[in-house]
């Protein structure tokens, strides 16, 4: 399993160094909230963008948790995301928003929150490079890991091998030291971790644990 570290978490007085600390990491999450699709607002485009030239070798994996992703998308494809993930909750047409997110040469994912069954994804599936479990309510970092999302990633897994596809499962909220086995056991392939990372002694030893 890989690691995604939630730069929500980090420390913004010294953004570079507290994502030093986590830059043995695979990936790096990048949440971005617009107060009205969640209850918080978090940063924009223009933050991953003076970061994204100091973290070259990172694949940044963009969680976009804002009412009307479509019309952001090529401001995160400009800023260097490398995956763009957005709600099916969200208002902007699926497919539309898909082919865009494709026809700039970036990857696609969609995200679901807990009260939202996978089942809905059915029909993007066969389009999506990742599907992002929440297991916490969108909107903060440090809640409590919800059980679950178990089920629905063992769901994904599945139907994954039923039906050949290739989409990367992640999950994201409350991932921590003792959570992290659980996820990886229902068959979770990134693991997005925020506040148990930065607020820890050691990120890069963790993330070295995780990722093996
Ligand atoms: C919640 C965010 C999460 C959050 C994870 O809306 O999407 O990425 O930063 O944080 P922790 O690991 O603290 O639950
Ligand atoms: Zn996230």
């Amino acid at each position: 399993m890989k690691v995604a570290p939630s730069i929500l978490s980090a420390d913004f007085t010294q953004l570079e160094n507290s994502i030093n600390r986590t830059s043995k990491a695979t990936y790096l999450h990048i949440d971005v909230m617009d107060g009205v699709f969640v209850p918080n607002i978090s940063f924009g485009q223009s933050i991953q963008k003076q970061i994204r030239p100091k973290f070259e070798k990172m694949i940044f994996d963009t969680h976009l948790m804002i009412i009307d992703p479509i019309k952001y998308i090529k401001d995160f494809a400009d800023a260097g995301s490398d995956y763009i993930t957005f709600h099916i909750e969200a208002k902007s047409d699926i497919n539309e928003t898909i082919d865009l997110i494709h026809s700039l040469g970036k990857k696609a994912g969609i995200s679901i929150k807990p009260a939202t069954n996978p089942d809905v994804l059915i029909p993007y599936l066969n389009k999506l490079d990742l599907v992002l479990v929440m297991s916490v309510e969108p909107g903060f970092g440090g809640q409590k890991f919800m059980p679950n999302s178990l089920e629905k990633i063992s769901w994904l897994k599945s139907y994954r091998e039923n039906n050949k596809l290739n989409y990367l499962i992640s999950v994201d909220g409350g991932i921590n030291g003792e959570t992290y086995p659980l996820v990886e056991n229902a068959g979770c392939d990134l693991a997005v971790m925020g506040s148990f990372l930065y607020k820890a002694e050691n990120p890069n030893e963790w993330i070295e644990r995780i990722e093996k």
